[in-house]
């Protein structure tokens, strides 16, 4: 399992998206770089001190999602937080994922040549293949975070976390809907053998029955 960060490089100012231990070692190519202006979290386990050292040394201020302010905030200095789905820079969209996370947050980046989203641990990659792990939300959370993602059209995931050796996937908006159908198949079916010795089963769009 590995993590890692991304700089966002844009003429109107760099953005770092999660955060990784290994960000001071990279002072020099940051420089070059152009320095860093924004840092965004998905959410509470990308918080560590390098996120403080990015402020310190660049100015950069940390924003993240208002539920996870206080567990990030253990971790480095929060500056700014929001609640809603809205653009946190001209290019960047955040769109609220809960379910890994109650605050876990995706990020919609324009790019000059493509459209990029960045999930985090809310989707990550095994092997290729698209994952989800329910930790501190809900799985009913990740099935409507998983239904937001599939309306949103991006040729790239690129999230926070990975295993193996595909750490990205170039994708289209039919796989995407594919790949994510294919998470939520997998979490009804862990629902429903979880509820049916009570004699309760949950379908998606029926509820509870
Ligand atoms: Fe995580």
């Amino acid at each position: 399992m590995q993590t890692h960060a991304y700089v966002l490089r844009r003429p109107q100012g760099n953005a770092v998206l999660y955060s990784s231990s290994t960000l001071p070692s990279e002072a020099d190519w940051l420089r070059e770089a152009g320095g860093v202006d924004h840092q965004f979290l998905n959410h509470r386990d990308e918080a560590g001190p390098a996120c403080d050292w990015v402020f310190d040394t660049f100015g950069a201020p940390l924003h993240c999602h208002e539920l996870e302010r206080d567990a990030i905030g253990k971790q480095c200095t929060v500056h700014g937080t929001f609640r809603e789905e809205g653009y946190v820079l001209p290019d960047l969209l955040a769109i609220p994922t809960p379910g890994h996370c109650p605050g876990s947050t995706c990020y919609l980046w324009h790019g000059p040549d493509d459209d990029y989203l960045f999930t985090g641990d809310t989707v990550y990659l095994n092997e290729g293949r698209w994952e989800v792990y329910v930790s501190r939300g809900t799985t009913d959370e990740m099935i409507a975070s998983l239904n937001r993602i599939a309306k949103l059209r991006f040729g790239f995931l690129l999230p926070g976390l990975f295993i193996g050796d595909v750490k990205d996937a170039q994708t289209d908006t039919s796989d995407v809907r594919r790949q994510t159908d294919a998470i939520i198949s997998r979490l009804e079916q862990f629902l429903f053998r979880w509820n049916h010795s009570d004699g309760a089963y949950w379908r998606q769009g029926q509820g509870w029955r």
